[in-house]
């Protein structure tokens, strides 16, 4: 069993375990006493993973004796909203829950952001535990308790708040079954924290490109045969997350690089609309663009680019923004992002490999050279 562990600030009581092993799934029961010690536990899951793997998650909490209900929403970032989580929070009334009783999120970022929301909210807090079903949620949204949803007009994640999981208990062996455009956001969100926070993972991750990328293309027999490659993957990203949420966990400073892609990222993604771009698409064109705006600023020189743009390509990532989308509309809409403070918006630009920086005066006319080179 590999085990990472999250130190939080404010003491040991709130400190939690990231748990890697294949078939720790059908360890769920025992696993969630040990971590919450209830006698009750409400699974959260949604339309795509809940018919894969809800049964065996209820059969493991029932085999430790836990009383289960399991609570299902339409899958998709469509349903990331206010309303799928007042319908969760009907579900919740409609059952004995009291404050000790742990909510599971099980599925993907969407269902760890939804769940852990309406685990947050309820009763003004719920223990969580996180259990992802995808490599995005395997590698970075799972853990650090950023948890909320969409709004309409604000945008993504816009209505949240942060509440850390008592526990994450990660099953790689769950990724059998993680359709191939998937595989791009947890790839991507790797490469994010290798060019961002750490060397050595980005040259890990460079001798594996093609590795990744076959797991990505046949899951179903490929995750098993190459389990321990996958959960090593899954360890080294997550031991980059837990020190740097130990280290800020409500995002004053450090955290915020974090964020390396997802400025320009995030705009794309909406203004394709969401689906067309997968997440980690975005953040793949979004990492182009941030790295072509440090070249030009003379932070990094261009060997860094080709570096990341050649990794970026073996992993099957795009790197260049849709020629339909308007590097404008793209501007216009980076203004309204989480990130903006004081009205400007912020970048986290690299300045070698490895290291990254948040920079406040990126102008208008280096984000569309960034963006149509
Ligand atoms: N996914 C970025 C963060 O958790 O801060």
């Amino acid at each position: 069993m590999n085990i990472v562990k999250v130190k939080l600030p404010a003491g040991a009581a709130r400190a939690y375990d990231i748990r890697i092993q294949p078939g720790l799934l059908d360890e769920l029961g025992r696993q969630t006493v040990r971590i919450a010690g209830a006698g009750s536990v409400v699974i959260i899951s949604d339309t795509n993973v809940g018919p894969l793997y809800g049964a065996r998650a209820e059969r493991a909490c029932a085999a430790a004796g836990l009383r289960c209900e399991l609570l299902t929403f339409p899958a998709g970032e469509e349903h990331k909203t206010i309303a799928t989580a007042a319908k969760l929070w009907d579900g919740l009334a409609a059952q004995s829950v009291e404050r000790a009783t742990p909510v599971v999120a099980l599925g993907g970022g969407v269902v760890g952001d939804v769940a852990g929301f309406v685990a947050a909210c309820y009763l003004r807090g719920l223990p969580v535990v996180q259990v992802p079903t995808t490599l995005l949620a395997c590698v970075d949204s799972s853990v650090g308790g950023k948890t909320g949803v969409d709004h309409p007009v604000a945008g993504k994640n816009m209505i949240g708040a942060f509440h850390q999981p008592s526990g994450v208990l990660i099953d790689p062996l769950l990724l059998a079954s993680l359709p191939q455009r998937e595989w791009s956001c947890g790839l991507a969100e790797s490469v994010k924290h290798a060019v961002a926070l750490d060397a050595k993972f980005f040259r890990w991750l460079a001798s594996r490109a093609e590795q990744f990328a076959a797991i990505a293309a046949r899951p179903a027999s490929e995750v098993v045969r190459q389990a321990d490659t996958l959960a090593e993957l899954i360890r080294w990203n997550c031991r980059i997350k837990a020190a740097i949420v130990a280290a800020d966990e409500h995002e004053a400073g450090l955290r915020s690089l974090l964020n390396f892609g997802h400025t320009t990222g995030h705009a794309i993604e909406t203004l394709a609309g969401f689906g067309h771009v997968r997440h980690g698409e975005a953040v793949s064109m979004g990492m182009a663009v941030a790295t072509r705006i440090a070249v030009g600023r003379g932070l990094v020189d261009s060997a860094l680019l080709d570096q990341l743009l050649g990794l970026l390509t073996r992993m099957n990532l795009p790197t260049a923004v849709p020629a339909g989308l308007s590097p404008g509309e793209i501007i216009k809409l980076t203004t309204k992002d989480k990130k903006v403070r004081g009205g400007r918006v912020r970048f986290v630009l690299p300045f070698a490999m490895g290291q990254a920086k948040l920079f406040d005066d990126v102008t208008p006319s280096e984000l569309e050279r960034a963006i149509r080179p």
